[in-house]
């Protein structure tokens, strides 16, 4: 399959597969009778899920030769420090990420998550353009605006609903997670591009995954004794697991995996625009199945502003640097 192919069937499972995420995860939170599962073991059962699914492409690659594959590991991997040990940095945010987004979506209903999570384009935006030096336009100035008054009507919105409902959940406590969400998530997501796309030692996906899977797995376990380590001991691993929890681990390592996958046939802003539409999909089905939000007209009128500015962002792409496209185009060829 071409690329241009592979570029839409990526945003396509990246839209369905967060807006089933964002409703399953809320759903396994805020309906949980009393016995909510550890998020951090959640996380760490994803990690080692997608670094089991990583494998087994790799194995797949290489002709279901175990031998081949461990030696291309041998070789790509452990043969490779420097390069490898790069990726510890996304690593070490999205571990963090990981686990914040579980107090997000405890503390918030799910739209609302969802609409002030797109200010992550807003970082994205920046962080592309300083380390990725990619141009931002006039028209994408003006689009991340719109981006920020529509997140800013939601906000005002949700903080007037919240007061007086739902006592038992902190907003303040959700939007100060989703905005250190943003900040990790525009950071590591062009971090990882960068790696992918300009690192010095051109690797395949596959290979980049199973580096950043190498740090991904002890640190979540880390994470998941650093938080939850005495009453995991005493009440077990699997306490409160129901089946919306596999649902939410198997969501989210697809998820990462399609991350990946996007990022590398289109780029971290196509991204935001996947889950633009997404919101839409959410909100929809919370307020129509849920009954977890009341669409008030100031929600409205910011989720709209929101997602136009997403499809603006996406539109108004001034052409690359002469020199970048130079670049990529020999990239290309060599691939
Ligand atoms: O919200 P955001 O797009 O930043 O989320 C990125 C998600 O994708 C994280 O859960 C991260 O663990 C995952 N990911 C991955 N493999 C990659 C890049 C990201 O699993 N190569």
């Amino acid at each position: 399959m071409g690329a241009v192919p592979l570029k839409w069937l990526t945003l396509l499972v990246i839209t369905v597969q967060t807006t089933a995420l964002v409703l399953v995860m809320r759903y396994s939170r805020a309906n949980a009778s009393g016995r909510p599962y550890f998020a951090s073991t959640a996380v760490l059962l994803t990690e080692a899920a997608k670094m089991t699914a990583v494998l087994l492409t790799l194995w797949l690659e290489n002709g279901r030769s175990v031998a081949r594959t461990a030696a291309l590991l041998r070789r790509d991997v452990w043969g490779q420090p420097r390069d490898t040990a790069q990726l510890a940095v996304p690593s070490f945010l999205y571990t963090i990420q990981n686990n914040l987004v579980f107090v997000a979506l405890t503390n918030l209903d799910a739209p609302t998550f969802q609409v002030l999570y797109q200010l992550k384009i807003l970082v994205t935006a920046l962080m592309s353009s300083v380390m990725l030096k990619r141009r931002v336009g006039a028209v994408q100035w003006v689009a991340l605006l719109v981006l920020v008054v529509g997140v800013g009507l939601v906000q005002v919105d949700r903080t007037a609903a919240a007061d007086g409902r739902h006592r038992h959940t902190n907003h303040l406590v959700g939007l100060l997670a989703v905005l250190a969400l943003c900040m990790s998530s525009g950071y590591a997501g062009v971090f990882f591009e960068r790696v992918l796309k300009h690192g010095a030692a051109s690797q395949s996906l596959s290979v980049r995954n199973m580096q950043l899977s190498l740090f991904s797995v002890p640190f979540g376990a880390v994470a998941a004794a650093l938080n939850d380590g005495a009453a995991i001991a005493e009440h077990g691993f699997f306490y409160g697991y129901t089946g919306y929890t596999w649902a939410v681990i198997a969501l989210q390592a697809l998820g990462g995996l399609a991350v990946s996958a996007t990022v590398k046939y289109a780029d971290n802003i196509l991204k935001g625009f996947a889950t633009s539409i997404s919101i839409l999909l959410s909100v929809l089905i919370s307020w129509g199945y849920l009954g977890d939000v009341s669409l008030s007209a100031g929600f409205a009128a910011g989720a709209l502003l929101v997602v136009g500015a997403t499809f603006l962002y996406s539109c108004g792409r001034p052409p690359p640097r002469p020199a970048a496209a130079a670049a990529a185009a020999a990239r290309h060829k060599v691939e």
